[in-house]
């Protein structure tokens, strides 16, 4: 459920008509619901409710807008990090180290050492290479890290193939038959201590299947590790449970559900869970508000041209992703068209042949579940202009993020050969 409805006749976002955000900050323009932020961050913290002090650290490279997280920090969630960017910007939020996890299969020496003097909760790593790294970084700034291996689980988790990260052939985690031999090796490394497993197997999983086969593999290393004499504290369950968005597309099982399914598989572990979600938290909470530049007739149905394009929300282009259009203010008035956005590449379709209200030149619509992965990996090509995004709390709303321009002069300095 969101808080993005009709009343009288046109779209708002809560106590907020879509209608005066666009004309005081222009379009195209993102545009979020405190209300549904909370709403969506309160439902998974009580579907894991039975769970033993579970930790709930919001994927922030899915928004890290800092009105949002610190909106989410004010909830009580933590932080999965995958750069030291996103570090500074859950720390900013007002997130507590102790409820950060650091993810991701690159992390560098330096963004280690800043993150170990902030003495995060744990280091997800992916290689034994990693981890000689991270021993290096910890015994230069004599500290200790807190570290867990991924177990890459070899599952299909039935998901676009851009966001599936557990098979055997992504890059991700380590193979069940090599884990072992990792944990082995880093338990000799100074500066180290093991203290979990992480396991995340890709992003809008809209079936409990294949995660309750990464977990039970990774119940089984949890097993073998204990009986090798490892004292395991946290097991990351990772992120992944995907959203609903929009009619025809697949329904992913409720939060209730999954928090049932991981309650029944982790029954004995004993450890403490953390969890990783990003798009469930953030996804149905945004929507990216567009304005029609022209409508130009097509061969077969006509080409509604709005001033959004694929370096707003890149999710259609690079995985033919869904997202439901809405007219701001609908006539009723059902028809057949294509949307596009400006940009010279035939990418830069949000819709072919979509069933929707009849658009005009000037109308506003708006491109649902944009709260997650939209704004976060908007981009300046063409150079376009970053998208600015807006928080609305009841009757009250806020610019938070301007209208980026990345040609601004002190951004892309000229050479001295090329200064006058
Ligand atoms: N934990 C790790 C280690 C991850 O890599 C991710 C997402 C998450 C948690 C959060 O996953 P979520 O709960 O949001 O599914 N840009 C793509 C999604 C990429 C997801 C990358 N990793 C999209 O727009 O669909």
């Amino acid at each position: 459920m969101d808080h993005f409805d009709y009343r009288y006749g046109q779209m708002f976002c809560e106590d907020v008509p879509l209608e005066t955000i666009a004309s005081e900050i222009g379009t195209p323009v993102y545009v979020y619901s405190t209300a549904t932020l909370v709403r969506h961050a309160r439902a998974i913290i009580s579907a894991l409710a039975m769970l033993d002090d579970p930790l709930v650290a919001f994927a922030v490279k899915a928004n890290p807008n800092p009105a949002v997280l610190a909106t989410l920090a004010g909830e009580g969630l933590g932080a999965d990090i995958v750069s030291i960017g996103e570090y500074r910007r859950a720390r900013a939020a007002g997130i507590a180290p102790s409820k950060i996890l650091f993810s991701g299969v690159g992390k560098g020496a330096t963004e280690m050492a800043e993150a170990l003097s902030g003495d995060v909760l744990q280091f997800n790593l992916e290689s034994i290479e990693e981890a000689r790294t991270l021993s290096q970084v910890a015994s230069s700034v004599g500290g200790t890290a807190r570290i867990a291996f991924r177990l890459n689980p070899d599952v299909d988790a039935g998901t676009h193939a851009k966001i599936t990260t557990g098979n055997a052939d992504n890059k991700f985690g380590i193979p069940a038959n090599q884990a072992m031999e990792a944990f082995r090796a880093a338990r000799e490394l100074p500066g180290l201590e093991v203290t979990g497993v992480t396991v995340h197997i890709g992003s809008q999983l809209t079936s409990l299947a294949p995660l309750e086969s990464a977990f039970v593999r990774l119940g089984e290393l949890i097993a073998g590790l204990r009986s090798d004499g490892f004292n395991l504290k946290i097991a990351d369950l990772g992120g992944g449970l995907g959203v609903p968005y929009g009619p025809g597309q697949p329904e992913p099982p409720s939060p209730d559900a999954y928090g049932q399914m991981v309650a029944r598989v982790t029954k004995g572990w004993n450890m403490r869970l953390a969890f990783e979600p990003g798009r469930l938290i953030s996804g149905n909470a945004g929507v990216l508000l567009a304005r029609v530049v022209r409508v130009k007739p097509g061969e077969s149905r006509p080409w509604v041209i709005v001033d959004a394009a694929m370096n707003d929300l890149m999710r259609p282009a690079l995985y033919d992703a869904y997202h439901h259009i809405e007219a701001v203010r609908p006539s009723g008035d059902r028809t057949v068209a294509n949307v596009v956005g400006p940009v010279c590449e035939s990418g830069d379709t949000f819709a072919m042949a979509r069933e929707m209200d009849r658009l005009k030149e000037g109308d506003l619509l708006v491109f649902r579940t944009a709260g997650a992965y939209g704004a976060a990996m908007s981009n300046g090509y063409n150079s376009r202009e970053l998208t600015p995004e807006i928080l609305v709390n009841g009757d009250n709303w806020a610019l938070v993020r301007r209208r980026i321009d990345l040609a601004e002069a002190s951004a892309m300095p000229l050479p001295g050969w090329l200064s006058a």
